[in-house]
């Protein structure tokens, strides 16, 4: 589905349902042998949608043929989810950190069906800002309504696009930007254009006192480069044609066409720039750090991703 600058979604379709592809990977890590995260959520917003194109990374059994033809597929489908579980458990501890140094507020940007104001152990008196448009935030607070689920802190929706001027709205619904803040920027940066990335920082620049923290998974140095792009685009049309033969009913997520292939400014450079101290962990080396390993093949995806973790001095 193309993108517009203007474009709005519900949980099941375009960048909606990529909200629910990774919830489909948290569940098949909580549900798995020995999970780094527990994610009990992660199952229920997929039982109240249904099958759909979000359930490809929990069920990695492919027919022999795609198989045959793309014998390194199934790796790099497990290690997908290897990398959405280490990725998780990174931002849980980000925030678990920042509330034990006394910070209060969280902003979750792009929060999707992230579960954590539901499931960490926030402590009395901390709010959780989630932003995001208004029909994502609407199907995961009905449905964790409708399942008996209760926030673990004082959980304030802000229904917004991250394009436009969010930053009202926050304040609006109760934000301080005098006191200290954590925010998170989770699968959210190849959704937006370079441009709306930087406008991003800079409003976050205008809202963190002293003392906030900030969690990004920030994109791969070669994010943009016409040649990575080119090999992943003919290989995913690769594996889509196979499918298309083996098992047409099963369609093959093509997230990265939702994707802005833009030049981008370092996030880690633009926060040290901005006054911030800065950490940049690769995720080949924060997946080890969890035990878990990259896909050896796998050379233009998420895991040459970048996490950084910023205090603003
Ligand atoms: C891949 S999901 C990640 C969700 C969540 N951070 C997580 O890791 O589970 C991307 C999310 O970004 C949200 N998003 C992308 N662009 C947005 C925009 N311009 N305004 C608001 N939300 C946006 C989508 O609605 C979706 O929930």
């Amino acid at each position: 589905m193309a993108r517009t600058d203007d474009d709005t979604w519900e949980i099941t379709e375009s960048v909606g349902a990529t909200a629910l592809g990774v919830a489909a990977a948290r569940a098949a890590e909580t549900e798995s042998d020995n999970p780094l995260i527990s994610d009990p959520f992660a199952r229920v917003f997929l039982d109240t949608v249904g099958d759909g194109v979000w359930n490809w990374y929990e069920a990695p059994e492919l027919p022999r043929e795609v198989v045959e033809a793309e014998p390194e597929l199934p790796a790099r489908m497990r290690s997908l989810v290897d990398y959405f579980a280490s990725r998780t458990a990174f931002f849980d501890s980000f925030f678990l950190d920042a509330t034990a140094a006394g910070i209060r507020q969280a902003v979750i940007l792009a929060a999707g069906l992230d579960a954590r104001s539901w499931r960490l152990p926030w402590p009395d008196g901390t709010t959780v800002y989630e932003l995001d448009q208004h029909r994502v935030l609407g199907f995961k607070s009905s449905t964790l309504a409708r399942h008996g689920a209760e926030p673990t802190c004082n959980r304030v929706e802000v229904a917004v696009d991250l394009r436009h001027d969010w930053p009202t709205a926050l304040l609006q619904a109760g934000f301080d930007a005098t006191a200290p803040s954590a925010w998170s920027v989770e699968g959210l940066l190849m959704y937006l254009p370079a441009a709306a990335q930087d406008l991003l920082f800079a409003r976050v620049q205008e809202l963190a006192a002293p003392g906030s923290r900030i969690g990004v998974e920030a994109l791969a140095p070669n994010f943009a480069d016409p040649d990575a792009l080119a090999q992943r685009r003919e290989r995913m049309e690769r594996v889509q044609a196979l499918m298309a033969k083996a098992d047409p009913q099963r369609q093959v997520p093509r997230s990265d066409q939702l994707w802005y292939f833009e030049e981008r400014e370092d996030v880690g450079e633009w926060l040290r720039r901005h006054g911030w101290d800065v950490t940049v962990t690769p995720a080949d080396e924060l997946m080890a750090r969890y035990g878990r390993e990259p896909a050896k093949d796998d050379e233009q995806s998420a895991p040459w991703n970048r996490f950084v973790s910023a205090r603003r001095v």
